[in-house]
């Protein structure tokens, strides 16, 4: 369990930040005490569990909310909010879960994704090649942050993005640190810019609500859906799951397209394939039409590119759960009530048992295959299954078909290496050459 107050985040830190070999963490654990699956640790301030094997993940992440073994883990709920979905638990998870899934998988969510999502994406590769010196994990961040706040709530001025985006970061530092609410702590600083968000949110809801502004977005969706029982959410739940939805969605997906760009640069024959599809596509449309949900169902090479870059981009190695009971017994071993319980899927990802040379990019593994259960779980799984999926999905496929089509780039530094904190990214954040093709 390591030492006192800090437990094993020394060796957590030391694998991840330092040495940059975060699956040695998991390694250890099963050189000293066997592969078990399942070990005891201390870490970011709590006793927790470690669960590695596909069995004992599957029953965690599959358990379902009504039998109360597990809730949910997130270090703090305070950031995210009381009714943020990722902070809830029991029937009030499901009944938000089922207003943001619905609104997920209505028709108008993936137009006006498709539709919005395009002219910025389009104009954020051209303003890069004008640059041509680039880092690629700044420009997709910057750009993906636009995107979602345009698809999520339709806000376009500059000033209030570049506000947001900076209160969004001063929150994700709250969420990495610890607990102490002093000025000049970053988690003071965290609550301060969710105060600030929530506010700019919830204007904009009781504007809407008051003056009858209907607006194509996912904020409308939420204000308007109504359940079985027709009930529809509050001003809060709506506000609180949008921060959540931006929080979620933003980052995640922008580390997804900075892994394409870098592993489409080091592997030119996947570049090549990938580039032949998006030619066929182009031609049958006229110029400078942009994608429809009937192109993206056609571009099976592109979905496979993107889902082996999610695999390979681990943008979550763990996910967090909480014992919620006394008798809960996995793989024949009791679980202490409160206890943290940390999922380790990325050790799953890149097991060479269930992805055969795991480290290599390779999209055609994924023509015509199934994981085992409880072996690929980049999207978490169960009741808490990531609902943005989809949405990470296509925008990964719609950005790359755009990249392809026009232009061409180069990494300045190929071998800079990965750095794994707090998201893996590489190292430079993949400072490239980026230009026109022609
Ligand atoms: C490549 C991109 C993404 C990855 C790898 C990813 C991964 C995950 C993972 C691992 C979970 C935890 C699931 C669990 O607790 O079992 C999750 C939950 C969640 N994600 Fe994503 N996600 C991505 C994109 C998105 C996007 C684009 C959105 C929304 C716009 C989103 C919204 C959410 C929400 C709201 C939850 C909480 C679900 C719940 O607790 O019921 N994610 N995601």
């Amino acid at each position: 369990m390591g030492w006192p107050l800090m437990g094993e985040m020394f060796d957590f830190l030391w694998c991840f930040k330092f040495k940059r070999r975060p699956d040695d963490f998991i390694a250890k654990r099963k050189l000293r005490y066997g592969d078990t699956g399942i070990y005891r640790t201390h870490l970011f301030g709590y006793p927790a569990i470690v669960s590695c094997s596909p069995e004992s993940n599957k029953q965690i992440l599959g358990s379902k909310t009504e039998d109360g073994s597990f809730g949910p883990g997130w270090p703090s709920t305070e950031l995210m909010g009381n009714s943020s979905i990722v902070a809830i638990d029991g029937l009030w998870h499901k009944k938000i879960r089922r207003h943001l899934i619905e609104a997920f998988n209505s028709p108008r969510a993936l137009d006006s994704h498709l539709t919005s999502a395009q002219p910025i994406f389009i104009q954020a590769l051209e303003d890069w090649a004008s640059k041509r010196k680039i880092v690629a994990y700044d420009e997709t961040k910057a750009m993906t942050f636009r995107n979602i706040c345009e698809v999520l709530v339709s806000f376009k001025s500059k000033e209030l993005l570049d506000t947001m985006e900076s209160m969004y970061r001063g929150l994700m530092g709250g969420l990495r640190s610890m607990r102490i609410k002093i000025p000049g702590t970053a988690y003071h600083h965290a609550l301060k810019c969710r105060k600030k968000l929530s506010n700019i949110l919830l204007k904009e809801v009781r504007d809407r609500k008051e003056h009858g502004i209907q607006k194509h977005d996912f904020l409308q969706i939420l204000i308007d859906s109504v359940d079985e029982n027709g009930n529809k959410l509050n001003e809060v739940e709506v506000m609180e799951n949008i921060v959540s939805l931006i929080l979620g969605g933003y980052e995640s997906t922008s580390n997804v397209m900075t892994w394409g760009l870098f592993y489409l640069a080091k592997y030119p024959e996947i570049l090549e394939k990938l580039k032949e599809e998006t030619r066929q596509i182009q031609k049958q449309k006229s110029k400078d039409e942009i994608l429809t949900a009937q192109d993206i169902k056609s571009m099976k090479y592109a979905s496979m590119v993107a889902e082996e870059l999610i695999r390979l981009a681990n943008v979550s190695p763990f996910i967090f759960r909480t014992v919620a009971r006394d008798d809960v017994v996995i793989n024949g071993y009791k679980l202490p009530r409160n206890w943290r319980v940390l999922v380790w899927i990325r050790s799953m990802h890149l097991d060479p048992r269930y992805f055969s040379d795991p480290l290599t990019f390779n999209p055609d593994r994924w023509d015509n295959f199934r994981p085992k259960a409880g072996t690929y779980s980049v999207f978490g799984a169960g009741l808490r299954y990531c609902p943005g999926n989809n949405f990470a999905r296509v925008q990964v496929m719609m950005f790359l078909y755009h990249a392809c089509l026009k232009y061409r780039w180069k990494l300045l530094n190929p071998d800079a290496g990965t750095a794994f904190q707090p998201h893996p990214r590489p190292r430079d954040g993949a400072e490239m050459i980026f230009e026109r093709a022609s």
